[in-house]
């Protein structure tokens, strides 16, 4: 099984962390231990309940439910679909990302201290970058060294392709750094309940096919206490205008109010809801009880 090395409701007993996406029952690992991305790409992974396996295509572990399948082929939303090409993988550190600063995005570096200063109490534990893109951020939690563990996490292979490709060029994180690459969606998140101290998720929210699934499942995996922290762009036209074309005409266009993301945390039962805005620019956080 894969532990996640010192989560801070089991202080020194290791807990469970990587679940089957069919049945969520914690995965059956061959291969050396460890939350380490050798360790892992050189592991094979069982569910011992419905006998499905997952092994690493190139250096990332596939936990998708498709993961194996030779002939069904399942097309997402164009907000998960873009993101999988290669060449949005490629400009997405080099142009499009600091794109954002004009809707108030403060930049990569800025937003890290600001989800930094959130996810104090998950100091030591483990954390879970979902949609982590290109691996702006996971790559910044795992060289903090702030956290037992780092999962970089995205649908995109070629996100997570050329997330491998920028940890290979930095000379400040070896490969034995406890960082992981899993390809998953977030709405089906591979992680055994309350297994998981605190979960980022920039610029993602707006990206997500459903995002009240994706908010159910970070809910699910966290620990009691356990922080989610996330950017997006914020909606500001009318929602008598904007809701009916949100939900008929443009299903993928998910941009929220504050109010909406709020009352989304908490149907979901996450608790102590904060936000910063910034013109189009929201961080939020939210605690599971
Ligand atoms: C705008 S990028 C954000 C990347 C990075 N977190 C950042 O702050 O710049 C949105 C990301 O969401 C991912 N994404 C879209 N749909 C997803 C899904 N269903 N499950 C997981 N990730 C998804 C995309 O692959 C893409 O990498």
């Amino acid at each position: 099984m894969v532990m996640a090395p010192s989560s801070l409701n089991e202080s020194s007993a290791e807990v469970e962390l990587l679940s089957c996406p069919v049945c969520y029952e914690p995965l059956t690992r061959v291969g050396p231990p460890g939350l380490i991305l050798q360790a892992i790409c050189r592991s094979s992974f069982e569910c011992k309940k419905c006998y499905k396996s997952y092994s690493s295509k190139k250096n990332y572990l596939d936990l998708t439910v498709t993961a194996g399948l030779k002939k069904y082929v399942e097309a997402k939303p164009i907000g998960t679909e873009l993101f999988r090409s290669i060449i949005m993988s490629f400009i997405y550190e080099k142009g499009y990302r600091q794109c954002f600063k004009r809707y108030g995005f403060p930049g990569p570096d800025e937003e890290f201290k600001m989800a930094q200063d959130y996810f104090k109490s998950a100091e030591g534990g483990v954390l879970v970058d979902v949609s982590c893109g290109s691996g702006l951020f996971a790559i910044r939690f795992a060289k903090s060294g702030t956290y037992s563990g780092v999962v970089a996490l995205d649908f995109s292979e070629n996100m997570l392709l050329q997330c491998y490709d920028y940890l290979m060029r930095d000379p400040d994180t070896p490969l034995a750094t406890d960082l992981v690459l899993v390809r998953a969606d977030a709405s089906r998140l591979p992680f055994t309940s309350c297994s998981v101290d605190a979960v980022h998720a920039g610029a993602a929210l707006h990206c997500w096919p459903s995002p009240s699934n994706a908010v159910a499942e970070i809910t699910r995996v966290l620990r009691s206490g356990g922080i989610f922290v996330g950017t997006t762009f914020l909606r500001s036209s009318p929602s008598w205008i904007f809701k009916p074309l949100n939900e008929r005409i443009l299903p993928s266009g998910n941009y929220f109010t504050e109010e909406e993301i709020e009352d989304l945390c908490t149907s979901c039962g996450l608790t102590n809801y904060t936000s910063k805005v910034e013109q189009s620019f929201i961080i939020f956080s939210a605690k599971k009880p």
